[in-house]
């Protein structure tokens, strides 16, 4: 156990950011050098292009026109993950926390508010995550086109919220610990946090960072091209 644990507090960490920052770097390069052999516009040109391609980023109206089930459950989805994401800069560092605490908040205050956001972005994540899981295996039409990556990135991020949640609700996580092996790392001298838990989370986070630029979750980062391709004017 201990062997795994300082492997994945000390030495995943250094692989995970060496292949995503080779694999999203290759993804972009690729996306960048694709042909494009004629100008399209797909949709009626709007007036601005950032505009659209931000709304459509934030709301996804695409998916509203075309369904409304499954754009609710998608949104909430992503929404509360961008939540979670933001939640974890707290995970990291302390910097947040003096922020607030120079905007005269108090460490209580503090403690209150994240345990709230986190509780209920963390009740939200798993119930729309389990609900798309469902669709995908009982709604036919959609079953048909899913793949194994689908269903495996779909169980992966379950478990990386089941276990989030068993810390944010059950054993409690001390964050000073986190923030203390975030430093290590930057000093290249890891101090890993003795807790099984928290490492069978960032064990599992990490597995899911390196698929990202290997996989169909890059999605986030094709829309910025698909949709300046469709929407130029
Ligand atoms: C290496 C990366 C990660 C580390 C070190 C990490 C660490 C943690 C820690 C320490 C907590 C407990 C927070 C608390 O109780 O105050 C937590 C909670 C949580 N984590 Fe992570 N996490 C990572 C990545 C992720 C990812 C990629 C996801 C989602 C896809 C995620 C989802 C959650 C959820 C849903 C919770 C519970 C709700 C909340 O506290 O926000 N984590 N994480």
């Amino acid at each position: 156990m201990e062997v795994f644990a300082f492997f994945v507090g000390g030495i995943l960490p250094y692989i995970t950011v060496v292949l995503f920052i080779f694999g999203m770097g290759y993804r972009f390069y690729v996306w960048a050098k694709t042909p494009q052999p004629g100008r399209m516009t797909l949709f009626p040109a709007p007036d601005s292009l950032a505009g659209g391609v931000l709304a459509e980023s934030l709301f996804f109206p695409s998916l509203f026109k075309g369904d409304k089930i499954l754009w609710l459950f998608a949104w909430i989805f992503h929404a509360t993950l961008a939540l979670v994401f933001l939640g974890h800069i707290r995970v990291f560092t302390a910097l947040i926390d003096r922020m607030l605490l120079a905007f005269g908040m108090n460490p209580e205050g503090i403690d209150v508010m994240s345990a709230t956001a986190g509780g209920v972005a963390g009740v939200l994540l798993l119930t729309t995550g389990l609900l798309l899981l469902v669709r995908r295996i009982s709604v036919r039409r959609v079953r048909d086109i899913s793949g194994i990556p689908d269903f495996s990135v779909m169980i992966l991020l379950i478990a990386i919220i089941v276990t989030g949640d068993l810390m944010r609700f059950g054993t409690h996580f001390d964050l000073e610990q986190t923030r203390v092996w975030t430093v290590s790392l930057l000093t290249f001298s890891p101090i890993v946090p003795p807790n099984g838990g928290f490492i069978l989370h960032a064990f599992l986070a990490m597995i899911l960072i390196i698929y990202i630029p290997y996989s169909k979750i890059l999605h986030f980062g094709g829309i910025f091209f698909t949709q300046a391709l469709v929407r130029r004017r």
